[in-house]
């Protein structure tokens, strides 16, 4: 792996296990996702190649080239878990679920990795468990902690997963939502973990589901953050290298379809039926197989064309279009597609750190949903797509006052 004065990791091989990688397709070159200030700054400067590509040796789904983490998670990184009522509510039940398997008598202590803006736990503090999250993202963790959630702000890796241990000692239960698949050195990330839990513990994380991403096309969950896209089986092979093993899974209906796994150190608990059903489905779906990604790749260039087609046509009838969701999903979608503000003249956001900024890449501004509602464009582009049920119950005076929402993902389609 190299890891270039220009601010970027690019590999050659398996982040995970040196196999070689197919590359099976390019959606060109890529800012960093997220949201641009006006003003160009170190971050807005840098460009990678987004390349997916999968390990023919342990299937590990990856990008071949990603910018440092360091570029991406910076102080004012504007995702915050709790944007979201689905997800708040989602990361509530899994902290609930947490929180009753610990006995409080004996001073359980749970880790986040990742843990944002203390979602998941601010209910694991309020029922007085010992816990420590870990956020390189220092907003997000000033509103963690300001709810009562303590917060180291660095990175995890190995280092600090054994000066976590000295401090505080072992954990019970470490979680990561959504963040595992952040982490480009995941074999240290993953001795970390190893490391940082006690004999019996248990490591639970979730991430998108590479089955789910392939099958409804969802090629702008493919960005710099998302290193990995990972599989039941891919998972089992990466963290078996340190003598983690995988005892349950269980699929969940968020970011579009995702799986939790659930880890423990190797032979320390029973590994539950729902690991082999998933390794079967997908060794049936073809994720062993080249041309299950060729075909999604064709499948996106067809999304990508007929998206094109679409909104050129729409402005030639003179149709106003607007996207909604400056989601780092959308900084793939308008750079691959090749969208600006003639054709897309902003994007509607309710994260007030995204307002008055700008989709990077591009010339198209994030504007409030106040102004979208007095606004009234014709259509409206879901580049939020994962959030349409709440988003839709929230704007139904749009398609009252006659707007369309066109959607992209599985295919191309007005509504
Ligand atoms: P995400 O897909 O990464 O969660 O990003 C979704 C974006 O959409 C995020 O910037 C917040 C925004 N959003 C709204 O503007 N309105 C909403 O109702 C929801 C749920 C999200
Ligand atoms: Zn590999």
């Amino acid at each position: 792996m190299v890891e270039s004065a220009v601010s970027t990791s690019i590999t050659a091989v398996c982040r995970a296990c040196g196999g070689s990688l197919d590359c099976f397709m390019s959606l060109g070159s890529q800012p960093v996702a997220q949201i641009s200030p006006e003003r160009p700054t170190e971050q807005t400067q840098i460009r990678y190649e987004l390349r997916p590509s999968i390990c023919l040796h342990c299937g590990l789904f990856q990008l071949i080239e990603t910018p440092l983490p360091y570029i991406m998670f910076t102080n004012t990184y504007p995702y915050f878990s709790s944007t979201s009522a689905k997800m708040t509510y989602h990361l509530q039940k899994l902290s609930e679920s947490v929180a009753s398997e610990l006995d409080v008598a004996g001073d359980p202590f749970v880790v986040e990795v990742g843990s944002n803006d203390g979602t998941f736990l601010k209910l694991i503090a309020e029922h007085g468990l010992r816990h420590l999250g870990v956020e390189p993202a220092e907003g997000a963790a000033n509103i963690a902690r300001s709810m009562g959630v303590s917060v180291l702000v660095t990175f995890f890796d190995s280092s600090t997963a054994l000066q976590i241990r000295q401090s505080h000692g072992q954990a019970d239960v470490i979680v990561g939502a959504n963040v595992l698949a952040h982490m480009p050195s995941i074999i240290d990330v993953a001795k970390g973990i190893a490391d940082l839990l006690k004999d019996d513990g248990l490591f639970v994380f979730e991430a998108i589901y590479l089955p789910d991403l392939l099958r409804c096309n969802m090629f702008d969950q493919l960005y710099g953050e998302h290193v990995f896209t990972f599989s039941v089986s891919s998972v089992r092979k990466v963290f078996a290298k340190c003598a983690l093993e995988l005892i349950d899974v269980c699929h969940v209906d968020v970011q579009g379809g995702s799986m939790r796994y659930v880890l423990a150190h190797r032979g320390r608990k029973n590994v539950a039926e729902s690991v082999s059903h998933f390794i079967d489905f997908e060794s049936r779906f073809g994720l062993g197989r080249a041309d299950t990604y060729h075909m999604f790749a064709e499948r996106c260039h067809k999304i990508r064309n007929d998206l094109r087609f679409l909104l050129g046509d729409l402005r030639k009838r003179q149709y106003r279009v607007v996207g909604y969701g400056a989601s780092a999903k959308s900084t793939t979608l308008f750079n691959w597609c090749e969208l600006d503000s003639s054709i897309v003249e902003y994007v509607t956001d309710c994260t007030k750190e995204k307002q008055g900024h700008y989709i990077p890449g591009t010339s198209i501004p994030v504007r409030s949903p106040e102004f979208f509602a007095q606004d009234r464009p014709d259509y409206a582009l879901l580049s939020a797509w994962n959030h349409r049920t709440e988003i839709e119950a929230k704007e139904q005076h749009f398609r009252r006052r006659g707007g369309k929402w066109i959607v992209y993902v599985p295919e191309v389609a007005t509504a």
